[in-house]
């Protein structure tokens, strides 16, 4: 049996939240995929999804206090014979309670046994999950070596919605079991990415800009920071939530991204910015005036500095190791396809991973989804990704660059 394939002593805390309805299907996901899953819901918890669910699903007999079953030290048992410990909801409450080492029911006594990774899948109003003490906390958990998963943003409880939504149990599942099959490749590799369009100044309210949202860049974040890298965030404009497990640099215009980004001796570089490819030869110190009935002002541009193909060149003149991937938008025309297009890029940029995205229709921007080719410069990989979350196409451009790094 492979190690990827051994059967695992799976600890699932429930916290108290509605999303503990979805847990029941991450339960099933493991269980399927022939684990051993022990459920410690909090006493709480038991008010939204009650024992009789979890111990059917999971064959085990379910307590929630320190309490129950004293003779046999489940407080100390369980954790300690744990090989995973997934947390979902992880509730802002217990959050709070781990980070401050709380051992007030069974499944923070277990938190605390727990030798094995901790993975916490957290779920909440969205005006809790930015509240500085939540931030606080997960930091906390993060620095002790824990795994707190970024929440996704959409449809909370009620009418409201942003980021809070529990992850979906498929990638909630990925991330944790990754975790202890040590296929998160990228323990220890320092990444940058940068993410969202720049800007370039006409006057100092005007600019000319992009479309571009970052959230594509967020997600490629989010992937390399559950898979154990050290993450850099270049953020060009972007007024999505950046993720709070990575170091975030803010940037506006090409230049600044140019200073912020080249000089990285990172592991890997991700150049999914929407950069600028055009700046206004002048910019204008004051506002510049309308004349009614005068002529129109006729703006000259000049090409900006090609980042890409910068960060190239010096990793190549200094001899080091790194992996460099660019993003193309493309449309097909008479000239060719979107494919012959990404190809005819990689070939002039030189980097090593080039993820092509298709443009023609409106289906890119601000989007939760995305459709790619990605295409190798060793021809090792080239393969489409069809519509999906901007997480599986992150988790696919991961799988890519982490077969360059071996
Ligand atoms: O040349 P084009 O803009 O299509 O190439 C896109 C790729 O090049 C992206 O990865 C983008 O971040 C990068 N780029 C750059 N510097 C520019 C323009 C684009 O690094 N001035």
């Amino acid at each position: 049996m492979s190690e990827s394939s051994r059967p695992l002593h799976i600890v699932l805390g429930v916290g108290a939240g509605i999303a503990a309805y979805k847990v029941a299907s991450l339960l099933r996901i493991f269980t399927e995929a022939g684990h051993d899953v022990v459920v410690v819901p909090t006493p709480s918890a038991l008010n939204f999804v009650g024992s009789a669910t979890w111990e059917a699903l999971s064959g085990h007999p379910v307590i929630s206090e320190v309490w129950d079953n004293v003779s046999d030290v489940p407080h100390v048992r369980i954790g300690k014979a744990a090989d995973l410990v997934v947390v979902a909801p992880a509730t802002a409450d217990l959050l709070s309670r781990a980070a401050n080492g709380a051992a007030n029911d069974l499944l923070t006594n277990v938190l605390l046994t727990a030798t094995c990774p901790i993975v916490y899948a957290p779920a909440m109003h969205t005006e809790m999950w930015l509240n500085p003490a939540t931030q606080a906390n997960v930091a906390t958990l993060r620095e002790r070596g824990s795994i707190v998963l970024d929440p996704a943003v959409g449809r909370l409880t009620g009418d409201d919605s942003g980021p809070g939504r529990m992850n979906e149990p498929s990638d909630i599942a990925q991330v944790a079991l990754a975790q202890v099959h040590r296929t998160n490749e990228l323990a220890g590799k320092h990444v940058v990415i940068t993410a969202g369009g720049t800007r370039e100044y006409l006057d100092p309210v005007r600019f000319l800009g992009n479309r571009s949202s970052g959230k594509q860049g967020i997600a490629l974040a989010q992937v390399a920071y559950e898979r154990g890298a050290h993450v850099t965030v270049i953020a060009a404009n972007v007024a999505e939530q950046l993720p709070s497990g990575c170091t975030v640099i803010r940037v506006e215009t090409t230049a600044e991204l140019e200073a912020a980004v080249v000089g990285t001796t990172a592991d890997v570089v991700i150049m999914a910015a929407a950069v600028a490819d055009y700046a206004p030869v002048t910019i204008s110190e004051t506002k510049m005036k309308k004349s009614d009935g005068g002529q129109s002002p006729v703006i000259e541009l000049k090409r900006t500095p090609d980042i890409l193909r910068e960060l190239v060149t010096r990793r190549d003149s200094e001899g080091r190791e790194q992996v460099i991937v660019g993003f193309a938008a493309e449309t097909g025309d008479s000239q060719g396809t979107v494919s012959d297009h990404g190809r005819a890029k990689l070939a002039s940029k030189k980097c090593d991973v080039l993820v092509i995205n298709d443009v023609s229709g409106d289906n890119v921007f601000g989007q939760e989804t995305n459709e790619v080719l990605i295409i190798a410069k060793d021809s090792s990989t080239e393969q489409h990704v069809a519509r999906a979350s901007k997480r599986v196409v992150a988790n696919a451009v991961w799988d890519t660059v982490a077969k360059l790094l071996q």
